[in-house]
């Protein structure tokens, strides 16, 4: 089953694909983790990203798609995969088109979570992740269960990220209005969309996601 997890910055997409690759065994594809990745090793790619992020606005097209097209082409997607952070803009999504088109794949669903953006500030702003596996926290949300200590891998190693503030946060939150919300009736159309309640705890989301892709 391949799907997408879309909403603003904060509204949970992350954290929810996170917990659907742990369990159903699907493989989490994070546009936003894979530029991370690529300004933290120092490529070209990194380079070009690194001050584009930090602003809070969109990396290029042509940027993105050679990046999605090339992860999903390798043999562990075939088992299914969750697109988190991706496609965000009317361009990303034709390309997406194309290129289940021509690997023979189809898009199950489009899982809109609804959240009030209000709260979204304060999601990002006391989110944090551990340095060593990526296993994501939240100063509030979602503590680790042994204080400074990671549950899945033990590390003692927490970063933050350079984007995850307030100032930033109005800029995303503008990129996501402009370019990424107007997807939905892109997909509605298509008779894909389902949309979850992104403001309720975490388990109850994930409940809600796992019931929509149960009825594909
Ligand atoms: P990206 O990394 O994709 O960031 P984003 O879309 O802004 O989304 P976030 O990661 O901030 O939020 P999330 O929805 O994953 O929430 P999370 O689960 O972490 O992109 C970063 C940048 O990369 C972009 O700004 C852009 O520059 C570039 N980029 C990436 N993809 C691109 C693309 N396709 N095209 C162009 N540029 C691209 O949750 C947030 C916090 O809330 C966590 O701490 C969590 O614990 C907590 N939380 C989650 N759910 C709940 C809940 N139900 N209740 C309470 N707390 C919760």
């Amino acid at each position: 089953m391949n799907i997408i997890l879309l909403g603003p910055p904060g509204a949970g997409k992350g954290t929810q694909a996170q917990r659907l690759q742990q369990e159903l065994g699907m493989v989490q594809l994070s546009t936003g983790d894979m530029l991370r990745a690529a300004v933290a090793s120092g490529s070209e790619l990194g380079k070009k990203a690194k001050g584009i992020m930090e602003r809070g606005d969109l990396v290029p097209d042509e940027l993105i798609v050679g990046l999605i097209e090339d992860r999903i082409a390798q043999p562990d997607c075939a088992k299914g995969f969750i697109l988190d952070g991706f496609p965000r803009t009317q361009a990303q999504a034709e390309a997406l088109d194309r290129m289940l088109a021509t690997s023979g794949a189809k898009l199950d669903r489009v899982v809109e979570m609804e959240v009030d953006e209000k709260a979204l500030t304060e999601r990002i702003v006391g989110r944090f992740s551990c340095a060593k596996c990526g296993t994501g926290y939240h100063d509030s949300f979602k503590r680790p269960k042994v204080e400074g200590v990671c549950d899945v891998c033990g590390s003692k190693e927490f970063t933050r990220r350079k984007d995850d503030n307030a100032e930033t946060v109005k800029t995303r939150m503008a990129a996501y209005r402009a370019q990424t919300e107007p997807l939905l009736p892109y997909y509605g159309v298509r008779g894909v969309l389902r949309k979850v309640d992104g403001m309720a705890p975490m388990d109850t989301v994930f409940r809600q996601i796992s019931a929509v892709l149960a009825g594909t």
